[in-house]
């Protein structure tokens, strides 16, 4: 059976064969739908045959949920709105015998779908996956698969960390040398910073905003929002190593970083800095349609502005204490210059070093320990729930000397993915848009560190993903046995799709 569970599947008897052309019909505004089913499917589309019907019901309210009804003789998918629809039609393509996903798969007709009744729909709104870009750059076409995947399991949320102080991924108009010089690093560190060595491998790449746009209605297509994180005010050294004038201390000039870690150098508070990054952010905002942006704020140490008389100056006029408050103060200039563009902040959870939080009216992304995020709730915030623990899948998945080196120091297991609660302790679940206090959803973060290559992220996202997927629309810690069970089955339709790269077998054999 399909992963994510379902919330109810029964079985009914015989099956529902493929013909090599399909009868797909989609009532008004449901043809989306209906061309994503009928590229799954690799066949060409006629109009008599059995019928496979997409309709709307005003009957099923949520925004994805959806029923499913195979018989052998007609199929209905049945939703309240298009969201509904593009997640029963990632149903629809789990059934599919698993070599019906490859790509080479010829459109035989022999496919069958079992016949089924399906009433399905998600526990949680916002379920995503972050995939950092910045670390190592990751070509354009894994992108695309990455995001179909995603899709494939009822996320709908792939969170892009863009920037970083090891690279700058995104062209920038009027702002040549961010890809000139902020996406390019003459080496990459191998291992723990207090312990890693450091290669002269020139690496980086960036994405033009038109690739961008692309990927973004390609994700939009399958339910899926791409969110563009632009980390600031720290973790912007590339931004700096092109523009030196944006830091600090303009006479002492930096490259682009080849080491992990949090760097000393971040962006200065003069008007420049401030302005940099509210014209990155309208660019921004014209490539990606998401309501939501990343700010990042995490990772912020602020020594630099206690020494910078810009900071010292800008202290003064605010009237603050500190200058640690400027970290504060940023980003809510940055989530006010986001309203006004009619877009909502999301920002790391430990914004503020001045004990201040994310500014009001964003959402608290809680990447530390959870208490973070209950705390976030607690004091009226909506909170992504993203904890690392149990969330960041750059952590080795176990012990075991041959599992692929991730970030030292953790382990994150499968079954500590799966038993994790987002709503642990009787957190109200929430829908992004209001304002009501609560968890809006759970995100899998894919630093990349210490994965280098698209085979090193697949390795650390399969099947972890899948874990946190069916935690997030369906999952109760109870049925990790069950999951496991359904994830042997799941494994054929990853390798199909070319996803799999996991040594999971091997590791638990080795016990
Ligand atoms: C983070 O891991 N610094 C968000």
């Amino acid at each position: 059976m399909i992963i994510p569970a379902p919330a109810v599947c029964i079985r009914r008897p015989g099956e529902f064969a493929l013909p090599s052309a399909v009868h797909l019909t989609a009532d008004p505004g449901a043809e989306p739908a209906a061309e994503l089913l009928a590229l799954y499917l690799r066949r060409p589309r006629t109009t008599d045959g059995p019928q496979i019907r997409l309709a709307f019901s005003a009957e099923i309210t949520g925004p994805e949920s959806y029923q499913l009804e195979i018989a052998p003789e007609r199929v209905d998918l049945v939703a309240g709105k298009l969201g509904g629809l593009l997640r029963g039609v990632q149903t629809l393509r789990q059934l599919l015998p698993a070599h019906a996903l490859s790509d080479g798969a010829a459109a035989d007709h022999t496919w069958r779908w079992p016949a089924v009744s399906i009433t399905d729909g998600p526990l949680l709104g916002w379920r995503g996956v972050l995939l950092d870009v910045a670390r190592h750059f990751m070509p354009l076409d894994f992108l695309y698969r990455f995001i179909d995947q995603a899709a494939f399991h009822k996320l709908n949320v792939v969170h892009l960390h863009l920037t970083d102080d090891q690279g700058w991924r995104i062209e920038i108009d009027g702002r040549p040398r961010l890809t000139e010089i902020g996406a390019w690093r003459v080496g990459s560190m191998h291992g723990h910073p207090d312990t890693g060595w450091i290669d002269d491998i020139p690496h980086g790449g960036f994405y033009t905003q038109e690739e961008l746009r692309a990927l973004d209605r390609f994700a939009a297509a399958r339910g899926v929002t791409l969110i563009p994180e632009i980390d600031m005010p720290g973790h912007m050294r590339a931004a700096i190593a092109a523009y030196p004038e944006l830091g600090n201390d303009p006479a002492r000039p930096l490259t682009v970083w080849n080491r992990w870690g949090v760097s000393a150098d971040i962006l200065g508070v003069h008007d420049q800095a401030l302005e940099f990054c509210r014209d990155v952010l309208e660019q921004t905002v014209g490539v990606f349609a998401s309501p939501v942006i990343h700010i990042g704020g995490d990772e912020c140490p602020t020594g630099r502005w206690s020494t910078s008389p810009a900071a010292a100056e800008r202290v003064r006029e605010l009237g603050l204490q500190r200058p640690e408050q400027l970290h504060g103060w940023f980003l809510e200039q940055m989530c006010g210059h986001l309203a006004k563009l009619g877009r909502r902040a999301i920002c790391w959870d430990e914004t503020g070093h001045s004990a201040s939080e994310a500014p009001k009216g964003a959402i608290v992304a809680a990447w530390r320990d959870a208490e973070h995020g209950v705390a976030a709730v607690r004091r009226g915030r909506q909170v992504l729930m993203t904890p690392h623990l149990t969330t960041y899948l750059d952590y080795p998945q176990t012990n075991n000397a041959h599992e692929h080196r991730g970030h030292p120091g953790f382990v994150t297991t499968l079954e500590d993915v799966y038993r994790w609660d987002p709503l642990a302790g009787g957190l109200p679940a929430v829908e992004p848009g209001g304002e009501a206090p609560g968890v809006l959803g759970t995100q899998a973060s894919l630093w990349t560190e210490h994965a280098p290559t698209t085979d090193h992220v697949l390795h650390q996202a399969y099947p972890r993903l899948c874990a946190l997927a069916e935690r997030a629309w369906s999952g109760s810690p109870a049925a990790y046995t069950d999951f496991t069970r359904r994830l042997a089955g799941h494994e054929q339709r990853l390798r199909a799709l070319d996803a799999w790269r996991s040594t999971i077998w091997t590791d638990v054999h080795a016990h």
